[in-house]
């Protein structure tokens, strides 16, 4: 059983992408072998800044190796360290019908916000095939709004399987549709592109200050609340701390008595020390890039073992070899 998935480098990553993402995946490593990489062929498409991109794929490998992704057990790459996929890329592109990708919903919304359409961001439900078929996946982990890109994956998987014979494994999406929505610091989906999130590894004084400028009513502290679950820092509290400490505050919110003031002050509190020893384990690998550059080359060569055999088979399969 492989579990693959792919990361794209686009970023400060917030504690919805660790609580939606980040930590499903990273248990995942208990159940069987994980290939993980990051998808920086994929941020091209949206990115330019060369500086930048180097920049987000390594804060991406920091972020995802302190928080417990094990590169003993798992194989963790950049993907443009594999260029094979790129191979398969024009094999698949071959056998995909205009009709497919023109319908894919994240090419036609980005093209409906007036992003100028380029080829690659046409072909990007190809390459994603691409990522996914190279390594023989049984299982692929993502969101829901990857669900189309993999619908496009399986339709292709069988193409190729239709016309040169049995040869690619087709993959399964793994969708968790009741993983919770992560509210952001203004009650909305947390997400980058809203400017409400708590970053996973900020600094120690921004997010203090982010997490006590949540706003709320203006109730007394006395006042009893009897909707008490439906306040933010509860929900999130009870996201990141024990659960009889949660439900400790939720009970003090409810009786009257707690204000908000030390409400955001606990969650702070929790908050940070939740993310405490990651944190720790973020600055060791950060002093010592080089390490983490030798945990990305080895992790490509690890994939590109796999990705060779796949390839010389889809090769011969159609008449490359
Ligand atoms: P963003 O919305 O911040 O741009 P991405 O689209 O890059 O986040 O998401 C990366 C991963 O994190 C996806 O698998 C997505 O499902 C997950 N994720 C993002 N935001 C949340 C959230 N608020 N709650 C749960 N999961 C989330
Ligand atoms: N498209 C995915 C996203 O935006 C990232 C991705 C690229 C991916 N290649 C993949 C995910 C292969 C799973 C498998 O989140």
């Amino acid at each position: 059983m492989r579990t693959l998935t792919g990361i794209q480098p686009s970023g400060t990553l917030h504690l919805g992408n660790y609580l939606g993402a980040m930590r499903p995946a990273i248990e995942a490593q208990a159940r069987g072998e994980c290939f993980y990489f990051i998808a920086d062929y994929h941020s091209m498409t949206s990115l330019v800044d060369p500086a930048e991109r180097r920049r987000n794929t390594l804060d991406v490998a920091l972020d995802w190796l302190a928080c417990g992704l094990d590169p003993q057990h798992s194989v963790f790459w950049r993907q443009s360290d594999v260029p094979e996929v790129t191979e398969l890329t024009w094999i698949l592109g071959t056998l995909t019908p205009m009709g497919l990708l023109e319908r894919a919903h994240s090419y036609k919304d980005k093209t409906a916000r007036g992003i100028a359409a380029n080829f690659g961001l046409f072909a990007y439900p190809v390459l994603m095939a691409a990522d996914i078929l190279l390594y023989d996946t049984n299982v692929v982990p993502v969101g829901r709004d990857q669900k189309q890109h993999m619908e496009m994956t399986r339709d292709i998987a069988i193409k190729f399987n239709q016309a040169y014979g049995d040869t690619l494994v087709v993959p399964e999406a793994d969708i968790r549709d009741e993983l919770a929505v992560v509210p952001g610091l203004d009650g909305q989906k947390m997400s980058k592109s809203y400017g409400n999130t708590i970053e996973l590894f900020g600094d120690e004084k921004a997010t203090r200050k982010k997490i006590m400028g949540i706003v709320m009513d203006s109730r007394s502290p006395q006042e009893p609340k009897p909707d008490a679950d439906r306040n933010l820092a509860i929900q999130l509290l009870r996201l990141i701390a024990p659960p009889a400490v949660a439900a400790d505050f939720e009970d003090r919110l409810r009786a009257g008595g707690l204000g908000y003031g030390d409400l955001k002050k606990a969650l702070f509190e929790h908050y940070w020390n939740h993310f405490a020893a990651a944190r720790a384990r973020r600055a060791e690998l950060a002093a010592n890039l080089d390490h983490v550059q030798a945990i990305l080359r080895t992790g490509a060569e690890r994939a590109r073992a796999v990705a060779s055999v796949v390839l010389q088979r889809a090769r011969k399969a159609s008449g490359l070899e």
